[in-house]
């Protein structure tokens, strides 16, 4: 079937006759072992204007071409995405920057230092933008948010297409991002052209927004790369305390930081101490639900203590190892889906330390639950 199929077949009509509904398939290729043809169809896909899912180390990305502003308006479309959110514009290499970025000296210099420590991987940064970028890519910012990602298909893919790739997260707006294929089939079936099913994604979390057009450089968005690798890098940086919303009528720095994100269907509540009192916290929690059925969220050697002191039926899943902060951002997004996927109503999540990764798995955990957070 794949062989006969022409990427014709299945991009949805542009323009008047454009609908939500699209033919999707699903293309298989193994990240150990590209499987060429079918990455050039894809490609082919990407050329023509079509929507095609692939995956990154960070999350799937939902991608177009960068350069069609009626593709990139389609993915606006498809994941119900609120047109003031901008999309990070992916590049295979440097020989694609000069076409998307047009950043001052110190901005540029910025983005070359980060890249060669950084690049490919799981590193947004923000530049002033080539006025070649639509602006609904940039949702008329003058800025735009460029990655080179680290995963082989992913680079690959825009190579083979010959055009940049613009792309947020392939999962409905205000769903939890998709750390597996699975999840861009149960969210984007039918809305997209193309799924590319290649593996889980490494680290699990989207990457680090960093803004590197002011006077010190500023994460928007923490994730695998921290405050002290950018600071590393650049002598300077800062990581605005993302638990404070901005203040009404106040223009939010990065446009996405003001939505609800990564809300499973579940209620999820934050505890907040030492692991004695959080964990006697939940466990009373989980006696006095009335109604529906609770999830606890802890870490490694939490389960047995749950299974044990919980009441009966309620679901425990460990996010892994607080040894290893990279296994708690590769199972956050999977855990948040499996609760809702066994039916749970209210999810007990306890805290684990803002530091270093830790703020990426806190910025996320912390808008799952609305900002819920309860202090033991
Ligand atoms: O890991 C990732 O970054 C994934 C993969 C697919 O690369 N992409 C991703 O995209 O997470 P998205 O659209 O879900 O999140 C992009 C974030 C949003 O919070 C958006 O507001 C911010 O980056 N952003 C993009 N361009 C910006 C700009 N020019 N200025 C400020 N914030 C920007
Ligand atoms: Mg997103």
């Amino acid at each position: 079937m794949f062989k006969e199929m022409r990427p014709e077949d299945v991009i949805a009509p542009r323009g008047e006759e454009r609908n939500i509904k699209r033919n999707t398939v699903v293309v298989e290729i193994d990240p150990e072992n590209i499987d060429y043809e079918k990455l050039a169809f894809c490609a082919e896909v990407i050329k023509k204007g079509g929507l095609v899912c692939f995956p990154t180390e960070t999350v799937y990305g939902l991608g177009a071409n960068a350069f069609d502003p009626v593709a990139v308006d389609a993915i606006f479309e498809a994941k119900g995405r609120p047109h003031d959110n901008p999309l990070i514009v992916h590049i295979d290499g440097y020989g694609m920057l000069d076409l998307v970025a047009a950043g001052r000296e110190d901005e540029m210099d910025r983005l070359y230092r980060l890249g060669q420590k950084y690049w490919p991987g799981p590193l947004t940064i923000i530049v002033t933008k080539d006025s070649a970028v639509p602006d609904s890519v940039s949702c008329g910012l003058p800025s735009v948010g460029i990655r080179m990602p680290e995963s082989l298909i992913a680079r690959e893919l825009i190579r083979l297409s010959g055009v940049p790739i613009a792309a947020p997260s392939a999962n409905l707006s205000g769903r939890p991002s998709p750390s597996t294929a699975q999840h861009v089939i149960q969210d984007l079936f039918g809305r997209v052209d193309v799924i590319i099913s290649g593996g889980d994604a490494r680290v699990g979390v989207e990457s680090t927004v960093l803004d590197v057009t002011g006077p010190v450089p500023t994460i928007l968005r923490p994730g695998a790369v921290t405050l002290a690798d950018v600071e590393s890098v650049l002598g300077s940086g800062d990581l605005p305390d993302w638990r404070i919303p901005a203040a009404e009528g106040e223009k939010p720095k990065s446009p996405g930081m003001k939505y609800t994100h990564y809300s499973p269907d579940a209620d999820v509540t934050i505890f907040d101490g030492g692991t004695e009192a959080v964990r006697d916290r939940i466990t009373r929690e989980t006696f006095c639900l009335k109604e529906g059925k609770c999830g606890v969220l802890t870490t490694d050697g939490g389960e047995s203590f749950y299974k044990e002191k919980a009441k009966a039926g309620t679901v425990v899943l460990s996010l892994g190892s607080r040894d290893d902060m990279l296994s708690l951002t590769h199972n956050l997004f999977s855990r948040l889906r499996e609760f809702d996927a066994l039916g749970v109503t209210a999810v007990f999540a306890e805290a684990v330390p803002a530091t270093g990764i830790g703020n990426a798995v806190m910025n996320r955990l912390y808008r799952a639950a609305g900002g819920k957070v309860i202090s033991c």
